[in-house]
């Protein structure tokens, strides 16, 4: 809102003193009471319309972010206005993490006005990589985030090329690096199942002075399952919260020796947090699954996660991708074991991270 205070005084002082100051030299004062009206009703007219001209959108948000700032917020917050079609709705999850078929169809956002006017769009291979270019991207956590990277990959790489990495790709419980050469893009998967495994990580980028364009870290399910301690949950989100903040202020230390050429280099880094998705406790695959990872569990995580103020909503760093409203959305038609969801869930989710960063770096495709 300070900018639209801004912009205001700086119209006010445009209408008030141009006028002024040509008068001054050699208008009359009814030239300058016409000069002023007709400043007065550009800006006004201009403001108004500016949002249906891109390219005078962009130019105003150079001057001044009125516009973009006002929609940004609340695009931000629509990016989860997601409806699944049930009528198409597979009968399988993800019983096979290597069967990666194409499931876009299964889920648009909602035509909702607001949500229209914001103008989210699925991003083709060639729009993906073109936001992606030259940009270094970490997906840090357990298996969700492993499908999210499937997700991801499966966006800018062409069917055979994915074939060709899939066995790496779903070596259990390690990481997994790849170049796209093409884009110059570069992706670590960093197998990490707890939250201080992350934690670990961002140590390590914070002592090499080397931080990743883009970071999408999420862990819980394995803590859930064997700590089993919400509380302590809680406490170790703080210590990775601790570990972010420092990185937020844009500082020169950033980008030292990172790719910058990218088009989301430019506000990094962008930190998102992958949540933890719906869990349906009869479809665990196992006993000890089903004792501890119970209803009332899930709901302590989750408030923990809030209170550990972590997330943008709470004044964190860290935007959400809600998994856990997407795979509700999604239903247990979309998942066999009552974790891992069907892809069309991991693909809404990255849809929306490179939305939002489309949003936060100002662009219109
Ligand atoms: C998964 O599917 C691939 C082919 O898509 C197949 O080669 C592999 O054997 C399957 N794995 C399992 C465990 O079914
Ligand atoms: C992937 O799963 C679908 C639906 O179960 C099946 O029809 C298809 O044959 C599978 N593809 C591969 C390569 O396994
Ligand atoms: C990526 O960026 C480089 C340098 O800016 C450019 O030469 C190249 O064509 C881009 N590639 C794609 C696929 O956009
Ligand atoms: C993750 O953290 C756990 C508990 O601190 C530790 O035992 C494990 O070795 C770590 N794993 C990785 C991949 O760093």
């Amino acid at each position: 809102m300070l900018g639209a205070v801004q912009f205001g005084a700086l119209a006010a002082c445009v209408v008030l003193f141009v006028p002024m100051g040509m008068a001054g030299w050699h208008l009359s004062r009814n030239k300058m009471l016409f000069f002023s009206g007709a400043l007065f009703i550009t800006l006004a007219v201009g403001v108004h319309l500016t949002p249906y001209f891109p390219s005078i959108s962009s130019f105003v948000s150079s001057v001044s972010s009125v516009v973009v700032l006002e929609n940004r917020d609340s695009c931000i917050s629509l990016l989860h206005d997601i409806v699944y079609d049930v009528k198409l709705k597979p009968s399988r999850g993800v019983e096979n993490l290597s069967n990666v078929s194409n499931h876009e169809e299964l889920w648009s956002w909602s035509r909702s006005a607001p949500v229209m006017a914001c103008g989210f769009q699925k991003l083709g291979r060639s729009d993906a990589s073109d936001l992606l270019n030259g940009s270094w991207v970490v997906v840090a956590g357990d298996s969700q985030a492993r499908l999210v990277v499937v997700s991801l990959l499966s966006l800018v790489l062409r069917s055979e090329e994915m074939d060709l990495i899939r066995g790496g790709l779903f070596k259990r419980h390690s990481d997994y690096q790849i170049v796209v050469d093409e884009i110059g893009m570069k992706l670590d998967f960093k197998w990490a199942p707890y939250v201080s495994n992350i934690t670990d990580l961002m140590i390590q980028y914070k002592q090499s002075k080397n931080y990743p364009d883009v970071l999408v870290m999420g862990a819980g399910l394995w803590h859930m399952l064997h700590v089993t301690s919400s509380s302590d949950f809680g406490d170790s989100l703080r210590v990775l919260r601790d570990s972010v903040v420092p990185w937020l202020p844009i500082s020169p230390e950033f980008n030292t020796d990172g790719p910058v050429t990218g088009s989301v280099s430019i506000q990094s880094p962008h930190l998102f947090w992958l949540g933890l998705p719906m869990l349906i406790n009869s479809m665990l695959n196992t006993e000890e699954k089903r004792e501890k990872m119970t209803d009332a569990i899930q709901v302590a995580y989750d408030e923990e996660l809030y209170r550990s103020k972590l997330l943008r909503q709470s004044g964190g760093p860290l935007l959400l991708l809600d998994i856990d409203s997407l795979s509700r959305k999604c239903g247990t038609q979309c998942t066999i074991d009552g974790m891992h969801y069907d892809e069309a869930v991991y693909q809404a989710a990255v849809h929306i991270l490179l939305n939002a960063l489309l949003i936060e770096s100002h662009q219109k495709l």
